[in-house]
């Protein structure tokens, strides 16, 4: 898998990227993440790449041209699968989203700044919009390491287990179950027999009933579907 991310602030995505299981994957070349400054496709020489508003109100609206120059360049070369823009007024990122885009060969992911990006860039190039929820970032970056590292996860071969990511929470809109670790017992608290009597059939059924439990109580809203 390929994903290009066209950022006004490179340094600033870049270091999720830079450890662990994200790492990990880059390093065995199971995805490969490139960084597009979109400064380098500036309308002049000063980096010029965002205006103000037509019609008046605060904050700059990041340009078109600079967009299409660097789009258009990533389209010429191969072919994208979706084009995502990263930004708060669109559909919540879920494990459904993540799923599906861990199958793609080719994304890119545009990331807002400032005020937006002009509404023509999403009418024009934008396949797919994605919000990591009810909340404003500063910038779409933090969304787009948030997304990359949702779908690198899942990729076959990224993970060392490759059951765990089946597991995890929101896979079948259900929270996970408690887990528990040594020591069994500490400052009085047990961990549940049922973990440590060998009897897989009883453990699955005891952490379903768990997730469901944990998901009644927390995100009742998951079990509305
Ligand atoms: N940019 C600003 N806020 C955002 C959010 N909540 N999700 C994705 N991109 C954003």
């Amino acid at each position: 898998m390929r994903i290009d991310i066209i950022t006004v602030s490179p340094e600033l995505i870049r270091s999720p990227f830079e450890f662990s299981i994200i790492k990990r994957a880059i390093d065995k070349n199971l995805v490969e993440v490139f960084f597009h400054d979109l400064r380098t496709y500036a309308l002049n020489n000063y980096g010029k790449i965002d205006d103000y508003q037509y019609g008046g109100g605060a904050g700059m609206v990041l340009m078109i041209e600079p967009i299409d120059s660097c789009i258009s360049k990533l389209k010429s070369e191969r072919n994208y699968d979706e084009i995502i823009y990263m930004t708060p007024d669109a559909p919540t990122l879920n494990q459904q989203t993540a799923n599906t885009l861990s199958l793609h060969t080719n994304i890119i992911i545009l990331c807002g700044h400032y005020k937006g990006v002009d509404q023509r860039v999403r009418e024009l190039f934008i396949t797919k919009e994605i919000s990591i929820g009810d909340y404003v970032l500063s910038g779409g970056e933090l969304g787009a390491a948030v997304l990359c590292d949702t779908i690198i996860r899942l990729i076959p071969g990224v993970l060392g287990d490759e059951t765990s990511a089946l597991t995890d929470s929101f896979q079948d809109n259900l929270l996970s179950p408690p887990v528990y670790t040594r020591p069994s017992e500490y400052k009085k608290k047990k961990v549940p027999k049922v973990l440590l009597s060998g009897n897989f059939p009883k453990i699955e059924a005891w952490r379903t009933e768990q997730a469901i439990k944990r998901t009644k109580k927390i995100r009742p809203d998951l079990l509305e579907d």
